[in-house]
């Protein structure tokens, strides 16, 4: 048997603590199901002002208080806390980086939530974060095997370790995750002035003229994944999302994309805490108490043999926000029911807002994160849409999947290989799908969706053999353990 391994996973959100994105559901599911193999896991997070120490059970360790951080020329005094998160099985410790300038004066994650503006020293907060991780592990006097990054925010760790205590940190190997690369953490060029790292590096981050956290942690990780096979394959080929990092990526030789997977006590109809009916064999009728819990949450009437579609999204175009928005009159003459739970551009909020107004039976829409609508959400709906316009993994399709919603997705990225679509013959495949990002092609997928709901039997049979599959990470975590045992080696 081979050793277990010390990884360090560090993070931006993870669920309990805090969630606007996937990301925290990966977060949470994915250190478990490590854990699970037998790895010594932990997850380190900074803690937001909206974070409750009460609520979280995170409490002080005595050799991590008061720590200075020094990020370039600034420098500012760390607490690092602790705490835990688990599901009935398995329990993960997680490191909570606290400090009031950077994290507790502030409520929001990356951004002011009444103004919805990106803070604008977000270069040095998580460059500070970054650091606090580094001294962690140096007073700790623990250098994990692995330490594990995600998305910009944490981009910094493995050149801050490489260049700045290549002593101590010899035996680390780094894996970098990228979530989505819309975000690569692109700053003023002056902004690696206060990383302090050495000049003579400064190349390793600058991307067109600009600091792109994202580069430097490509350059500077041992090993690079992305959260499914299809945007893999995207992100090396098509410069279109990738903002020119694409040439990089595709001349990697550790680089792999592979398919997120859920926890399976967290997103599970037959074990969902936050949901009142649970799924108990008989299909129907735990769709039907959610639906109509839902229905009514949304002040809409409960109509029996009425199709309810469901979208819970951030409200940004990458979602394909604009093509609902551009379908919904056209899908309003359907005998169809609408719900939209959703958080992001103002625009959107207004548009979302009149077309609810205009369409008061039949669509309605409700602003901001509500983690245990969300579960009910995907208890309740018939048909589930995401129409991204590109999409790193897209778990949503997961959960719909899971809970008994037939999903219809745009043919991109993670949606690619999380769907195929269904042959209304032969009653084979998951969900309906459709190629062009063109309103009258989702439009099409929706229609077939309604008129195979028309046939309760056939629907039932599809819905029922998807929640019979297995979404953990059990089928494809073996494949970041041989990551792991590669760079170790
Ligand atoms: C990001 C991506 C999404 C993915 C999630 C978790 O939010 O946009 O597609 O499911 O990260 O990896």
């Amino acid at each position: 048997m081979l050793k277990p391994l010390s990884i360090l996973f560090v993070t931006s959100e993870v669920i309990p603590f805090v969630k606007v994105g996937g990301i925290a559901d990966v977060s949470y599911s994915f250190p478990l199901a490590v854990r699970d193999m037998g790895h010594d896991i932990r997850v380190m997070i900074p803690k937001y002002g909206c974070i409750s120490e009460r609520k979280n059970r995170i409490h002080d360790i005595n050799r991590l208080r008061d720590i200075t951080i020094a990020v370039g020329k600034l420098s500012d005094v760390a607490t690092v806390k602790s705490s835990s998160m688990n599901n009935p099985r398995t329990k993960v410790q997680a490191y909570i980086t606290t400090n009031n300038k950077y994290f507790d004066s502030k409520k929001g994650i990356y951004e002011n939530m009444n103004t919805g503006e990106t803070y604008p020293d977000n270069d040095e907060r998580f460059a500070f974060f970054c650091r606090s991780v580094i001294e962690t592990c140096l007073i700790l006097n623990w250098f994990p095997d692995v330490i594990h990054c995600n998305d910009w925010q944490t981009a910094m760790i493995p050149a801050y370790a490489k260049l700045l205590f290549p002593e101590q940190f010899k035996n680390t190997r780094f894996v970098f995750t990228i979530h989505n690369l819309n975000d690569q953490g692109e700053f003023p060029a002056s902004s690696f002035d206060k990383t302090g790292l050495p000049a003579s590096i400064k190349n390793d981050f600058i991307h067109k003229k600009n600091m792109n956290f994202v580069k430097g942690a490509l350059k500077y990780s041992d090993y690079v994944t992305t959260v499914s096979p299809s945007y893999a394959k995207e992100i090396t080929s098509d410069e279109k999302y990738t903002n020119g990092l694409s040439e990089i990526l595709s001349k990697m030789k550790n680089f792999k994309g592979i398919l997120n997977g859920i926890d399976p006590w967290y997103w599970n109809p037959r074990k969902d805490k936050l949901l009142k009916n649970k799924y108990d064999k008989d299909f129907w009728s735990y769709k039907e108490a959610n639906k109509s819990f839902v229905l009514k949450k949304f002040n809409l009437e409960v109509k029996e043999g009425t199709p309810l579609i469901a979208m819970i999204t951030r409200l940004d175009k990458q979602k394909g926000i604009d093509l609902v928005i551009e379908s919904l009159e056209t899908l309003m003459k359907e005998d169809v029911q609408f719900v939209l739970l959703g958080e992001g551009k103002p625009e959107y909020k207004q548009k979302l807002t009149n077309l609810a107004k205009s369409y008061k039976e039949k669509f309605a829409v409700s602003f901001g994160f509500n983690e245990e609508l969300a579960h009910r959400i995907e208890a309740g709906a018939d048909i589930y849409l995401l129409p991204s316009e590109h999409e790193p993994c897209g778990l949503n399709a997961l959960y719909s999947l899971a809970y008994g919603a037939i999903p219809v997705v745009r043919e991109t990225g993670g949606l690619k290989d999380i769907v195929t679509d269904i042959d209304e013959e032969k009653l084979t495949g998951n969900g309906f799908t459709f190629k062009n990002y063109k309103s009258v092609d989702l439009l099409k997928a929706i229609g077939r969706a309604i008129r195979l709901y028309q046939n309760k039997e056939n629907w039932e049979g599809i819905t029922v053999r998807n929640m019979e599959q297995d979404y953990s990470w059990k089928p494809r975590i073996s494949e970041y353990d041989d990551i792991y045992r590669l760079i170790t080696k």
